[in-house]
């Protein structure tokens, strides 16, 4: 191990704040794992936080010298909680932040593009932008793809044939914990993808020879794939960027692959099928196989 960190995780619930935490309680560091809803990990005690609470920061931030930053999910301006939030961690002490971005997002970019804009002008001090591609999780987890694939052996888009450098939230929390830890920050911003750009209907290949039952891919006009993520309750603002992003896929926007999982694990990333292996071994473990 490298020094002994404190590490404020936000988001610790969900897809990647929960494995950052992990890893970094196995690897000796403390932990405060942070949520609206917050679980302990691994014996590192867990803090309620809300990013439109700020009087939830300063226990959230007693100790932390680094933190992983997981945005408020569907807020279209982050950056008007999170500036003031950083001001304060930097005022408590913490002198490296790791933010979880999109890879469809730039710096200066809309959302949280201001708050990379501004760890890149030296907020904080160290820092890092992970700029992830498309979780594979969104097939398999609680997200409304592995849903709908769940109950109807259907995914829906609008990304048409557009392909995707689809990335498993492990690799994700692979590099941010080497990004929050190692003795050098990268201060710079990390796109991460999985080894190879597939399309959703690949995707739904790939899920129906792992799984054995038919899955395919439905496509959808922009005006259908925003109506359809409405329907399943998510804010018209955030539906219509949802639904952009689709139809930029569409135009090959996403169509890349880069080496920054190996270059900052020394392993390749995973592949999508080999996560759907796993995913599906590790709901029959849970809920046995299906008759
Ligand atoms: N899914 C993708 O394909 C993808 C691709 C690239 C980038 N991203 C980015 O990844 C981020 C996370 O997305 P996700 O879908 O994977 O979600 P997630 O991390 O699984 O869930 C969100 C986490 O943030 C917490 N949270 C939500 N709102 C909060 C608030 N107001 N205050 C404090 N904590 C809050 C949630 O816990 P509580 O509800 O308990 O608070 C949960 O732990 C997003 O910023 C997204 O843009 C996602």
């Amino acid at each position: 191990m490298t020094t002994r960190a404190s590490v404020l995780v936000t988001g610790a619930t969900g897809n990647t704040g929960s494995r950052v935490a992990d890893r970094l309680v196995a690897l000796g560091h403390d932990v405060t794992p942070a949520a609206r809803r917050p679980t302990d990990t691994a014996g590192a005690r867990g803090v309620r936080f809300d990013w439109h609470d700020d009087r939830t920061y300063a226990a959230a931030l007693r100790g932390a010298d680094r933190a992983y930053l997981v945005p408020p999910v569907g807020d279209p301006d982050p950056a008007a909680v999170m500036l003031p939030f950083l001001e304060q961690a930097r005022a408590a002490g913490v002198r490296r932040v790791v933010l979880l971005s999109s890879s469809a997002i730039p710096v200066g970019g809309p959302g949280v593009g201001q708050v990379h804009a501004a760890l890149a002008d030296g907020l904080v001090g160290d820092w890092a932008v992970l700029r992830p591609s498309w979780f594979m999780q969104n097939f398999t987890g609680g997200h409304l793809h592995a849903q709908s694939i769940r109950e109807s052996g259907v995914v829906s888009s609008a990304t048409g044939d557009g392909k995707v450098g689809f990335v498993d939230a492990d690799d994700i929390a692979e590099v941010a914990v080497r990004a929050l830890t190692d003795p050098v920050a990268p201060d710079t911003d990390l796109v991460i993808t999985g080894p190879e750009a597939l399309s959703y209907r690949e995707v739904a290949s790939v899920l129906a020879q792992v799984s054995g039952s038919p899955v395919e891919h439905r496509q959808l006009t922009y005006e259908q794939m925003r109506e359809r993520l409405i329907a399943a309750g998510i804010p018209g603002a955030f539906a219509a960027m949802l639904a952009d992003m689709d139809r930029s896929i569409a135009g090959g926007a996403e169509n890349r692959v880069t080496g920054t999982v190996e270059r900052m694990t020394g392993r390749p990333p995973r592949t999508f099928r080999a996560h759907a292996e796993r995913a599906l071994a590790e709901r029959v473990r849970r809920e046995g196989p299906r008759a």
